[in-house]
């Protein structure tokens, strides 16, 4: 794959708090139990594996406790995405993304496996279909996200999606990607090609709010963790 921007530094896996030390252990037992043996991208007889890692998600969004007002914070400018913790075998990172309203994703497929869950507020969920042969996405349906929603997700072109906020106040997602730390910003987002008179009326509402495709940058730790 080809890294689009340059990665970030990344601290090691030391959550800063009890859920998301709890959900790195939960994560590690995953792969202790049958999981790929790297963070390379799942297969379909990875069922099981996604659903441990489902389950971690939801119990840890479950916590009021699990994130605090740091890992909250937004950016005007786009959505703003808070490392918060890796693994020190660069098997996953989890990171919290806060959405402010009217903010988007790109349309994207993913380099590798992911897996997110909604903490804060609901975000709108738009997914594409892969035509090979043109070599673009065409929008197939939307459906809302609410607090408590979970998603896993594999790598490759049969699951392409968008994140939007289309609500009137701050969402904010948990999501767990299978790399490394460092490889946040660059090895897990595929950005594909939309057809042309396949965008959604979504877009257009969001070009009338102004900009609201991030900048493809991670925050540094909203916690400083201490090297191991
Ligand atoms: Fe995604």
């Amino acid at each position: 794959m080809k890294p689009t921007i340059e990665p970030t530094p990344v601290q090691p896996c030391l959550p800063p708090t009890a859920a998301i030390r709890h959900l790195c252990d939960q994560l590690n037992a995953a792969f202790e139990t049958g999981a790929p043996a790297s963070a390379s991208p799942l297969h379909a007889n990875d069922a099981a594996f996604a659903q441990r890692v489902r389950s971690a998600l939801a119990a840890a969004v479950a916590d009021p406790e699990l994130l605090d007002d740091p890992a909250r914070e937004g950016n005007a400018h786009g959505y703003r995405r808070h490392l918060l913790a890796a693994d020190a075998q660069g098997r996953y990172a989890i990171a919290a993304l806060v959405w402010m309203p009217g903010q988007a994703s790109p349309v994207h497929a993913h380099h590798t496996w992911c897996s997110y869950a909604v903490v804060e507020g609901e975000l709108t969920e738009s997914l594409y279909g892969w035509n090979e042969a043109r070599g673009d996405a065409t929008a197939l349906r939307t459906q809302p996200r609410a607090a408590g929603a979970v998603s896993f997700t594999r790598a490759g072109h049969a699951a392409i999606h968008r994140l939007v906020n289309e609500s009137g106040r701050r969402a904010v997602s948990l999501h767990v990607y299978g790399v490394a730390g460092a490889q946040i910003a660059t090895h897990v987002n595929d950005l594909v090609r939309v057809a042309e008179g396949g965008i959604e009326a979504v877009s257009s509402a969001l070009h009338r709010n102004g900009p609201a495709i991030a900048p493809d940058t991670v925050e540094t730790p909203a916690h400083e963790a201490a090297p191991s």
